[in-house]
This record gives C-alpha cells, structure tokens and sequence, in this order.
C-alpha cells in the first residue's frame, strides 16, 4: 500500500485504527469479567452512594498497591456504560479522584450476585477457559474434520464433556439457569397466557428446571416435567405437578399437550433439529386437541440503526458455530425447519429482547 497523498494515508491509519480495535475488543469482556469476579458491582451497591476510588480499592480484596491499576480498569468500564461517575457531596478523596464516585448503570446491576435475574453466572460460564479456548481453533477447524472447534480443542462434543466433567456441568447449568430465570419473569409477567388451557407441558432441555418450575408454580393445574439428559437431571426433585425425567430428546420426549424449546434448537445443525422436532411432533396432540410447540430462540434479522444487536446477534451465531453445531436463524430460516418437520402453521412473537416466543401448531 503505497502512499501517494494526504487522503491515502489517512485511509491508512483509519484502517490500522479499525484493526487495533478489533484485536483489542476481548479486552472489554476480559475486564468486565475481571471487575465480576472482584466483586465490584456488589461492592459499589453495598456502599449505597457514589464510591471514591480510594473506597473502592479499601473495600477490595485485593493488593492495596493496586489503586492505580484499579482506576484503569473502572475507565474502561465507564466507557463502556458499566459505571458511571458522579460527583460526591462530601469528597473525601484527593484531587486526582476528582471528588467523583462510581455508581451503578441498568447493565451492571444486572451483574450483581445478589440480584434474582443476574447475568453473572451465564458471563462466568461464558468466559470460562474451557469455552474460551476453542476459539483459539477456529481457523484449525476450518481445515480439519472435526465436528466443532470445540471438539478439536477438547476431544469430545460439548455435551459429552459436560456429562462427565462436573465442573463443565455445573457452570453451564448455573449460566442456564439465570438466563432461564430472567426469560420466565418477563414471558409469566407479560405472556402467561401462552399457558392457558394446557393440562400438561414438557420442557425439553429443561436443564436444571428453572422454567418448568416456574410454571409449575404459576400454574398449579399443569403437570409439568423437566426433560434432559440423565446427568442433568440426576438428583432433582420434582413437587406435586412437576418431575424431572432423563433422557434423550433424538430418541423419545414425554407426552404433553405442549413441549418448550429454549435455547435448544440454535443449539443444533436443520438435520438434527429436523429429527427433534420430529420427536416433539409424536409428543403432543393434534392443534384441536391443543399441541403446540414454544420454542424460545432468537430471530436474526436486521435491527436498523442498531449495530450492536445485529453484531450480537452475529456473535451468537459464531458461538453456536464454535461450542456445537448448531446456528442462529432467520425467519426464512425457522419456517422452512418447521414445514419440513410436518408442522402448519407458526407465530412468532418478538418479546423477549433478541430472543422471541415462537409458537408452532401441528
Ligand atoms: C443451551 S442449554 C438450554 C437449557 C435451558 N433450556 C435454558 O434455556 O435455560 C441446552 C440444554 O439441552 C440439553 N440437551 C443436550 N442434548 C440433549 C439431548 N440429547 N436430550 C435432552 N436434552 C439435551 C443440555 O443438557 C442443556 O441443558
């Protein structure tokens, strides 16, 4: 690239720019997982007004010689919307605090460990080196045979590896989990009515049986079972209206007048969601009769003026691409998936951020 004029190189430099950017972007996951992991959104809200950097690095465990390293970090994070800093009445701190604290924003008071609907654990469990790593084989992959870069990274596909590492199990059933209690609060809140008149519910890969047993709870009319492999499952128990059963969703899913897919088929390739839905078909009755699938999964489609979904929603298709074998759809997508299993007729209702209630009627 040979620089002829003024124009040139700037072209240069933004390119160069643009390319720093993006080896650097993991820097921003990095330090948000490292601020998680110190504690220190939990430690800001515990302190209940805006926090002096001098307060903050007292309140950590951590090697008190670190406040300078400590003010770097909350830069980064201020920038990317995780605190913001506001003046302290009362400043006790020196000048180069400014006499501001740090405070809270919406997105890292979902990250606090106390908070019911937190996304800690699925940002822990996404950042866990055994997840991380494949990503250092993707372009392996690419020239391999390999089913997943996760499978040349660690031998085995993801769902074997989880069935005997407990470690794999447990932090990905937590992720789960929060996600499966923050996405139950908003669909009871705003769309119970999805429930009514089902006498019976299956939640295939149900995990640990956060959403079965929420509806359990909503609703006490309705025999609900968790369904999923039998290392997750193994030592849950059930209450009055719901039981856990262990199993495989290729070979056979419990007969209900409905089932529920959440995050499971992005999870899988057309040919092995083709074979699932097939089973969900043999589990529920005819529409009369009130069968229906709920498939909480995500729609790609393009959000004008908002980059940063479309990106998410791009990097959640690169996440199924690495961890398994699965993809994030489109509509196009998702109906030819369900005409092609035998179902008729589908209504997708987009309701749960990027995610959306897709409802699909035999
Ligand atoms: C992405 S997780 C989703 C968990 C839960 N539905 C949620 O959204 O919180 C996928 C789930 O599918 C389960 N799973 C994987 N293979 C399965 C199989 N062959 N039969 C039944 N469940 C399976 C996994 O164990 C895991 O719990």
């Amino acid at each position: 690239m040979a620089l002829q004029n003024g124009e040139l190189s700037k072209e240069l430099l933004d390119s160069q720019a643009h390319i720093w950017n993006h080896i650097f972007s993991f820097i921003n996951s990095m330090s948000l997982k490292c601020a998680i992991q110190l504690q220190i959104p939990d430690i800001i809200h515990r302190h209940g007004a805006p926090m002096l950097l001098s307060e903050l690095v007292k309140a950590l465990a951590i090697n008190q010689q670190r406040t300078p390293f400590v003010y770097r970090l909350m830069r980064i994070l201020v920038h990317s919307d995780f605190f913001v800093k506001q003046s302290v009445s009362t400043p006790v701190g020196n000048d180069e605090e400014g006499g501001e604290g740090y405070l809270l924003t919406p997105a890292s008071r979902l990250l606090l460990k106390e908070e019911p609907l937190s996304v800690r654990p699925l940002l822990l469990a996404m950042l866990d080196p055994m997840l991380m790593d494949p990503w250092q084989h993707l372009s392996k992959w690419f020239q391999n045979d390999d089913v997943t870069p996760f499978h040349t990274t660690h031998g085995r596909m993801f769902w074997d590896l989880a069935g005997q590492e407990p470690k794999l199990n447990q932090f990905f059933n937590e992720g789960m989990a929060s996600d499966a209690r923050l996405v139950t609060s908003v669909i009871l809140k705003d769309c119970g009515g999805i429930f009514e008149g089902l006498d019976s519910i299956v939640d295939v890969g149900g995990g640990s049986g956060t959403v079965a047993e929420a509806i359990a709870k909503a609703f006490p009319n309705i025999r609900c079972i968790s369904f999923d492999l039998p290392h997750v499952v193994d030592g849950l128990v059930g209450s009055k209206n719901l039981s856990f059963v262990g199993g495989d969703m290729f070979e056979v899913i419990p007969r209900a007048d409905a089932v529920l897919l959440k995050w499971i088929l992005h999870d899988w390739s057309d040919e092995e969601c083709m074979k699932i839905l097939k089973q969900c078909r043999k589990a529920i009755p005819s529409k009369e009769n009130g069968g229906k699938l709920i498939i909480m999964d995500m729609v790609v489609k393009v959000y004008k003026g908002h980059n940063e979904l479309l990106e998410t929603q791009y990097f959640f298709d690169m996440l199924m691409m690495t961890l398994v074998t699965g993809r994030e759809r489109s509509e196009k997508d998702w109906a030819k998936l369900f005409f092609d299993a035998g179902f008729a007729d589908y209504k997708i209702t987009p309701i749960l951020g990027l995610r959306s209630l897709i409802e699909v009627y035999p």
